[in-house]
């Protein structure tokens, strides 16, 4: 019963390849090493360089290697970089998902875990969001997210492949024992940013948007920590191979912190006080979104374990100088 984990050697990835061997299962990796890194993968495990959207690639891995669960994160993920380039983002997590299901489907895989997003909700009208609220993607990233979504729906309806789609909220920090985190040498991610202002890896950082109806006039998200976030993809896959019906879930804690509460957490964290500029909004930004956490809580039996913005800083900062230390 081997797991096939694409997007394996990027950042949620190879936390959940490290959850998966902890456990002593068997996982393969498909990755592009588009934005991944062949050490992030433990060395036991296969890692196929390679495309989601070679069919043939997937169907030989599939087949070798008995797949029986796939567990896809391998996407783009940087939402203004949807908006200035939509078709790349719609051929990456849409065109190419589509093959790698075509697959799935054609190789009798029968559990097929999907990395989604809180920005297929886009501005939602009101917060903690439901699953069951509208989808209004308000960029490509969301959008290209939220067609592979219905195409899983479509699947399961005529092949039977059974998924769970988790809606990922703000994915930050890092492994706390440091074997992963997050490692693109371009961060535009906000916590990591700020670590790296904390650390002098970048001069300052700036605040896009502080005219936001929101009580600071800065937009409100959901930090998750990726060790509660992969352990919802384990919780998933457990809840599929017990037989359980499709389903989609989001992935957040529940409540939200401000864009300048997380300056100041990052801040009073690292002991820094680094220069931060007020900028105009960034394209594709919706003020506030906080998932609603109930059902994962409630349907997967999830129990988030770092569910604190301190300790989430803590890590990433931790991350931050590790990866200082490996280049140095
Ligand atoms: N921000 C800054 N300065 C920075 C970086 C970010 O002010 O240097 C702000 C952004 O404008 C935004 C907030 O910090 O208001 C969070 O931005 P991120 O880039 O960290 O994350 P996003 O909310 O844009 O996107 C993340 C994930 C997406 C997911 C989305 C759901 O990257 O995959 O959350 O809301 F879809």
């Amino acid at each position: 019963m081997t797991v096939l984990v694409t997007g394996g050697a990027g950042y949620i990835g190879s936390h959940m390849v490290l959850e998966l061997v902890d456990v002593g299962e068997q996982v393969v990796v498909l990755d592009n090493l588009s934005t991944g890194f062949r050490w992030a993968v433990p060395q036991q495990v296969p890692l196929f360089v390679g495309d989601t959207g070679d069919g043939k690639l997937a169907a030989e891995i599939i087949a070798k290697h008995k797949i029986r669960a796939i567990v896809h994160f391998a996407a783009s993920i940087v939402v203004p970089d949807s908006v200035a380039d939509p078709l790349s983002y719609y051929r990456n997590n849409t065109t190419n998902s589509r093959t790698l299901i075509e697959a799935a489907v054609n190789g009798r895989v029968e559990h097929f875990i999907f990395s989604s997003t809180a920005a297929v909700y886009g501005n939602p009208a009101s917060v903690p969001v439901t699953e069951d609220a509208p989808t209004m993607p308000m960029s490509p990233y969301g959008s290209s997210k939220l067609m592979t979504e219905t195409i899983l729906r479509d699947v399961d309806h005529a092949h039977g492949l059974k998924h769970v789609i988790l809606r990922y909220f703000n994915v930050a920090g890092a492994d706390p024992k440091m074997r992963a985190g997050q490692s693109t040498p371009i961060a535009t991610h906000l916590i990591k940013v700020a670590a790296q202002a904390a650390l002098g890896i970048r001069p300052g950082m700036q605040v896009f948007g502080t005219d936001y109806p929101t009580a600071d006039g800065t937009c409100i998200r959901d930090y998750i920590h990726v060790s509660d976030l992969v352990r919802a993809h384990s919780d998933a896959l457990a809840h599929l191979r017990g037989g359980s019906p499709s389903l989609t879930a989001n992935c957040g804690y529940g409540h939200g912190f401000s864009v300048l509460q997380v300056i100041e957490t990052v801040k009073r964290v690292s002991g820094v006080d680094f220069t931060v500029e007020r900028a105009p909004r960034r394209a594709g930004d919706p003020a506030q979104i906080v998932a609603s956490s109930e059902r994962a809580r409630s349907a997967l039996g999830w129990r988030p374990r770092f569910d604190d913005l301190p300790t989430i800083v803590t890590h990433a900062l931790e991350w931050e100088k590790k990866l200082r230390e490996l280049k140095t």
